[in-house]
């Protein structure tokens, strides 16, 4: 458990409000409070691609810068012969920028349906990145006033934004592997080997979303009419009960953030969940509705 300083205490308000404040206005500004598909939103978390869309862009912005650096240590050692090195990091420089674009808005995106310590982590990330960008404007400007292989300061501000942009990285790598931020949390779901009997089919009700229990694992089961379906009741996206969202037909909403996904497939429909939900096969035996995760999931 966090143990908070006295000093920790002071700090922290001010930056929970700030943070709830950013968080409401890019919420505003991608749709979250908007009626479903959310499409902008869905779009920037990745949902359409099957794997969250941030972690696939932030690759372009830190190769590229990367190169820049390269370029200007090249130029900065013979810079009379090597004018192609300093049209090269401008190039960089700039295909690097264009690229962080894309990366800020999905991570805005994704980090606005954080909270508590991986919200705060990833403030830190995201000013640091913020710094990275800024460092690589006047960089750049520096850069298209004084020409491409002109320009020793600019070379410098590179330098130091690369170290702000891979500590970035490291905060984002913090992210991931210790908060467990956009981890798919129905990855170490088991499977059990044959059906199981879970509810007597007498007292299930239609159009009514019930929680049970198969092979350890909770599973939510939905009744219209003859048809059963039934997939996992974690959500994929932050582990949210998806037994307690709302449903409407045959699509279950998430109560944390919104996602969507088809009780009968799994299929997510609706971010900022980017994979589907595990699905399991229903079958009525011996007067018991009984499930098993479907091979496919
Ligand atoms: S936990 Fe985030 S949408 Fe379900």
């Amino acid at each position: 458990m966090e143990q908070a300083s006295p000093k920790h205490e002071q700090a922290q308000p001010p930056l929970e409000r700030l943070s709830d404040a950013l968080q409401e206005a890019i919420k505003v500004v991608v749709g979250t409070h908007r009626k479903p598909p959310r499409r902008l939103k869905s779009f920037l978390n990745g949902t359409w691609f099957g794997h969250p869309l941030h972690p696939v862009i932030t690759d372009i912005p830190i190769a590229a810068w990367l190169l820049t650096a390269i370029f200007d240590i090249i130029w900065l050692i013979a810079p009379t012969h090597t004018n192609w090195a300093g049209l090269g990091a401008f190039v960089a420089v700039i295909a690097g920028l264009l690229a962080a674009l894309g990366a800020i808005a999905t991570g805005l995106t994704d980090w606005s349906d954080t909270y508590g310590a991986e919200r705060r982590v990833g403030l830190n990330h995201a000013f640091f990145n913020a710094c990275a960008f800024v460092l690589y404007l006047v960089s750049f400007i520096l850069r298209w006033l004084s020409g491409p292989g002109d320009g020793v300061a600019a070379a410098i501000l590179g330098f130091v934004g690369l170290a702000c942009v891979l500590y970035a990285g490291y905060l984002g790598g913090e992210l991931v592997f210790t908060t467990g931020t956009g981890v798919n949390h129905t990855a170490w779901e088991a499977a059990g080997e044959d059906y199981e009997a879970v509810l007597p089919v007498a007292e299930v009700e239609e159009n009514k979303l019930y929680r049970v229990m198969a092979a350890g694992v909770p599973v939510v089961v939905l009744r219209q009419g003859e048809q059963f379906c039934a997939i996992s009741a974690t959500c994929p996206h932050a582990g949210g009960p998806l037994d307690e969202g709302a449903i409407s037909g045959d699509v279950v909403e998430c109560p944390w953030h919104g996602s969507r996904f088809r009780l009968c497939d799994g299929r997510v429909l609706t971010g900022p969940a980017t994979v589907n939900a595990p699905r399991y096969e229903v079958r009525v035996s011996n007067g018991q509705v009984e499930v098993k995760r479907a091979s496919s999931a």
